[in-house]
């Protein structure tokens, strides 16, 4: 498979943690709103991987809030580039806002998103549209980064969609992500002989 690359900025690592190195949550201490609202489709002691939730410092205050909430996360800090993917791991992958990647590194992070999956499991996504460079309340200001239905079912073609929705919502997730925006979610099941290749 070939190699996830970031563009976007030089160094994601340290541009996020000086973005996380406020007391603050900058995206709030709340769960995604999209998630809550299909966090019923996760069974009890489901095998899941949440994509891209953090750097260094971020993953440091993630930990902390686990431990406030008395719950328990194996946390892993690593680029997209040098994560160990593995093939048939989980029951769901969810993978939000992590509009960071690029066309080329975006369509090598699906594929290994769908790979990790095992046969059933489920990819539970939210992006912003390219409209939300009119409302400018947060994600990247580059509309190839940015996901559009057709994009998306293209992407994960070799699943079953279960939804697929492109909608507007007055986001409230701490300063980063907050007011009217464009957004899109994505629920998928991989089929049962679906390994991409
Ligand atoms: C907009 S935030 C979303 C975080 C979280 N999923 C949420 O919704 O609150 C994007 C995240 O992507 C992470 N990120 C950026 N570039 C990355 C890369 N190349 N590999 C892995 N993660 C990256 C950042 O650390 C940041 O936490």
């Amino acid at each position: 498979m070939p190699k996830v690359r970031s563009k976007g900025f030089s160094n994601p690592a340290q541009t996020w943690d000086t973005r996380f190195s406020t007391d603050s949550y900058i995206f709030g201490t709340e769960p995604n709103v999209w998630l809550s609202q299909h966090g019923h489709l996760l069974q009890p002691g489901s095998r899941v991987l949440a994509v891209a939730d953090g750097s260094p410092i971020g993953v440091g205050k993630a930990i902390k809030l686990a431990r406030q909430a008395d719950v328990e996360v194996n946390f892993q800090v690593a680029s997209a580039e040098d994560f160990d993917w593995k093939v048939g791991e989980y029951d769901a992958v969810v993978a939000i806002f992590i509009q960071f990647a690029d066309p080329d590194t975006r369509t090598t992070l699906f594929k290994r998103m769908t790979s990790a999956l095992k046969p059933d499991g489920l990819m539970l996504l939210q992006g912003y549209t390219p409209k939300q460079l009119e409302y400018k309340t947060g994600g990247p200001p580059l509309v190839d980064h940015l996901y559009t239905e057709e994009l998306l079912r293209e992407s994960f073609s070799d699943m079953n969609i279960v939804e697929l929705v492109s909608y507007e919502d007055v986001l409230r997730e701490g300063t980063q992500h907050s007011g009217q925006s464009a957004l899109i979610g994505l629920v998928a099941r991989k089929t049962s002989g679906g390994e991409r290749q």
